[in-house]
């Protein structure tokens, strides 16, 4: 998506050859005209695949999340990382470490939200190792639902995460997918032939 990737190089910052810096308007600031753009583009990329639900996890995944849900005009579920007071009855969990943050969280979602009946789109910021989407993917199927997708913003295509998720058959797409972090610059894949005319 040509306007995340201006987005990305205009206001990212490369912290390290793993690490992209988006905190001005993805993970703490959040720009909500290019986050409702993000969400009309994963409408469009889904428009074929029937979502009755999209589930994401908090919290920097709640913003894409909810604009692709206001455009699919469908219900947004976000998993909790922490116990909620009120969140404690029939609940569906995954344990999902963090590689980055070498902490691992129990995330978990109520099964009144989704069931058999839904096909899901999973929707996150940024997909790494792959774990919290893991995460999510086994909650999903708990439930008994279908997983019709994942749609990423910033995929880091050179760590584990995409490929273990197209290992198990799922479809992912992600809006910007980068090659490298290397020498503090931001390389992208480039394999869309529409974004390259
Ligand atoms: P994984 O789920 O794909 O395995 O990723 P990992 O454990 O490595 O990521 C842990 C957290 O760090 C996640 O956010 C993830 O979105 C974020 N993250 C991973 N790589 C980057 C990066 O290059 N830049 C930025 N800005 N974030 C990255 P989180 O802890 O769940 O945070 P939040 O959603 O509450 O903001």
């Amino acid at each position: 998506m040509r306007l995340l990737e201006e987005k990305i190089s205009k206001d990212g910052r490369v912290l390290s050859e793993n690490v992209l810096k988006v905190d001005s308007f993805l993970n703490h600031r959040i720009d909500p005209q290019l986050m409702l753009e993000i969400g009309k583009e994963f409408a469009r990329i889904f428009a074929g695949e029937e979502i009755t639900k999209i589930v994401t996890i908090e919290s920097s995944g709640i913003a894409p999340a909810v604009m692709a849900g206001l455009q699919m005009n469908v219900p947004v579920i976000f998993a909790r990382k922490r116990k909620s007071l009120t969140l404690v009855d029939d609940l569906l969990t995954a344990t999902v470490y963090s590689f980055t943050k070498n902490e691992t969280n129990e995330i978990s979602i109520s099964n009144k939200y989704v069931d058999k009946s839904d096909r899901v789109l999973i929707i996150d910021d940024f997909l790494a190792n792959g774990e919290a989407a893991l995460g999510l993917v086994k909650m999903v199927q708990q439930s008994g639902a279908k997983v019709a997708g994942i749609g990423i913003v910033i995929e880091k295509s050179f760590q584990q995460g995409a490929k273990k998720l197209h290992d198990l058959g799922i479809r992912v797409e992600s809006l910007a997918r980068i090659a490298s972090l290397a020498n503090g610059e931001v390389t992208y894949i480039k394999e869309n032939v529409e974004e390259l005319i």
